[in-house]
């Protein structure tokens, strides 16, 4: 039993099934994407609602200091980028992160995997959805067309603002809400209808949603460099140097703290590159153009994340930016009225196409967990005409659609983040454990760095540095101490604030230091070493809550697994054939 949860399905077992005939297959699809397609899929993933929405929340608590966090961010995404890339060159096939997990660490993890993405890409674009709604509710406003609040604000914020006996705006939505019986009708119809017209789009055909794609990126790219453009004329540097609560200057005047409590908005604003994976089996050139695809999409947003903030960060007092249309509100604030209509636009854009990016990827990860026996036959359905994923497209559409009506943005913004960040640290713990190879001319090849010194000297290093320059973490981290420190302004003070944020937080150096005993006995490789590191260093900022509900999610998923994969599963029917 347990040897079998661990089958793997080998690299040539998993490219010849992808190439099989007589049964429904990969090279059904259209090969139809270039390099220049793949890094557009992975823009129309990246920036959407996190840069839209969520940015201002995570500016409102760093301040200017905000940058340090989407660097880091930045730095897991692309050492985790390397270590999809480096799969997705030696797997050229669909299902992301699941197929290589299915390769590298066995069936059950694959299967938990495959689970966890359904959070990153499903449950994503339900945030997604929910801030499209809320752009597109205030563009027809600026246009005088009024939807009232209880047809485009969701349920579940509704009532919670009544319990809480908050917010008035809401609590009045609720009170003028029609009723059948006793319950009141409030549901977001903008979120409900966008979801009915993206899935519409993706399975009448991938290239028609490419198309569109591809032009929805470009005014995407366009209207950004234009709000750094008008917006640096309107920046004033003093912003920049906001006073701290002791009434002190400072870029970061709530702290290393501060910034860090943006995490999950800040991450989920990186949330997408990995989506460009789950097109291999439609792109040209798989292993050469997949890798590329990715690198240079999160190279591009990186950077325009790292001026966007700046330009944020400069044009208002930061405090100011806690508002769920940040772009709009600096424009408001500085009395551009027009740029706050066309960020309107852009912002509908822009969110529209992350949705579709998200929603070609599902299908896709369901038809490859499909074709392995982990999911009914009929998720592998390709449509004759259109030649998309139907069966699973639909599903899709349905676990999207369907929470909608009972859920909100804050819990599904910090769902999806804990879930994407699991499977991260997945990929890249695979890639440590699948074999090295000799590099292949015109194939990525992840650059071999031997991690044996260099990366236990890292880790030394860091907890040396956070030893010196605060005298309270290491102590406090290991003395039971729960006190909050949610002001604390030294790096090494902060995130130290309540038991669960310690005890992960103590796992993750005892990881590290296990990591580094393994880093030097087997000379494992630094990039996904540092890919590793940098991922459950950012899964340990999340909350209580965020672990009880991702564990919910994942007993969920074993129960379906045991029932339903575990017998069904392909390789379990070869072992017994096998046998006979
Ligand atoms: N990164 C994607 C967005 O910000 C999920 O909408």
């Amino acid at each position: 039993m347990v040897n079998s949860l661990f089958r793997r399905k080998s690299l040539t077992k998993i490219l010849s099934d992808s190439d099989a005939s007589g049964d429904i297959h990969a090279h059904e699809l259209r090969r139809v994407l270039s390099v220049r397609d793949l890094t557009f899929f992975g823009i129309a993933a990246i920036i959407g609602a996190g840069s839209f929405s969520s940015m201002g929340t995570a500016c409102a608590s760093g301040g200017p200091g905000v940058i340090f966090l989407f660097i880091l961010c930045g730095i897991a995404c692309g050492f985790t980028a390397m270590c999809y890339a480096e799969f997705a060159s030696r797997i050229p096939v669909a299902g992301s992160a699941y197929t290589y997990a299915y390769a590298s660490f066995g069936e059950l993890m694959a299967w938990v995997i495959g689970w966890a993405l359904l959070m990153e890409y499903s449950i994503g674009n339900i945030y997604v959805a929910f801030a499209w709604s809320d752009y597109f509710t205030n563009l027809l406003h600026s246009l005088h067309i009024y939807i009232p609040g209880w047809l485009s604000t969701n349920y579940k914020a509704v009532h919670d603002a009544v319990i809480k006996n908050e917010n008035q705006e809401l609590i009045s939505i609720w009170n003028t809400a029609p009723k059948i019986g006793t319950l009141r009708i409030i549901v977001d119809l903008p979120a409900l209808l966008i979801n009915v017209l993206i899935t519409w789009l993706v399975y009448v055909g991938v290239k028609e949603s490419r198309n569109i794609s591809n032009l929805m990126v470009i005014i995407k790219l366009v209207a950004i460099v234009l709000v750094i453009l008008v917006g640096i004329t309107y920046i004033n540097t003093d912003n920049w140097l906001p006073l701290n609560e002791v009434g002190m200057r400072s870029f970061m005047p709530n702290g290393f703290s501060g910034v860090m409590a943006g995490v999950s908005a800040v991450f989920f604003a990186y949330i997408g590159f990995d989506a460009v994976s789950t097109m291999a089996e439609e792109s040209k050139n798989p292993q050469r153009d997949l890798p590329k695809g990715m690198i240079y999409s999160l190279i591009i947003c990186t950077i325009v994340y790292i001026i966007l903030s700046l330009v944020l960060t400069g044009m208002v007092d930061y405090k100011l930016l806690n508002v769920g249309d940040p772009l709009a509100e600096v424009f408001q604030q500085n009395n551009v009225g027009w740029m706050k209509n066309i960020i309107s636009v852009i912002a509908v854009v822009a969110m529209t196409s992350v949705m579709l990016v998200f929603q070609l990827g599902q299908p896709r990860i369901w038809m490859s967990m499909s074709r392995d026996g982990l999911l009914p036959a009929q998720f592998q359905r390709i449509h004759p005409k259109h030649k998309t994923p139907s069966f699973s497209t639909i599903v899709t559409g349905i676990v999207v659609g369907l929470p909608i009506i009972f859920t909100d943005e804050r819990f599904v913004l910090d769902f999806t983040s804990i879930g994407t960040l699991f499977a991260f640290v997945l990929v890249c713990g695979g890639v440590l454990l699948i074999p090295r190879r000799e590099k292949q001319e015109g194939k990525f090849h992840l650059p071999y760095i031997n991690g044996r010194l260099i990366y236990p000297l890292i880790i030394t290093g860091l907890i040396a540095i956070i030893a010196i320059t605060s005298n309270r973490y290491f102590p406090e981290l290991l003395n039971g101490d729960f006190s909050d420190h949610s002001h604390a302004s030294n790096a090494g003070d902060y995130l130290l604030g309540t038991p669960v944020l310690k005890i992960s937080t103590i796992i993750f150096w005892l990881v590290c230091i296990v990591l580094s005993v393994f880093a030097f006995m087997r000379k494992l490789s630094l990039i996904p070493l540092m890919g590793l590191t940098t991922c459950l260093y950012l899964l340990t900022g999340m909350s209580a809550s965020n672990w009880k509900w991702f564990f919910i999610w994942f007993a969920i998923g074993l129960v379906l697994y045991f029932s339903y994969g575990y017998r069904k599963s392909k390789l379990a029917a070869e072992k017994s054939l096998s046998v006979v």
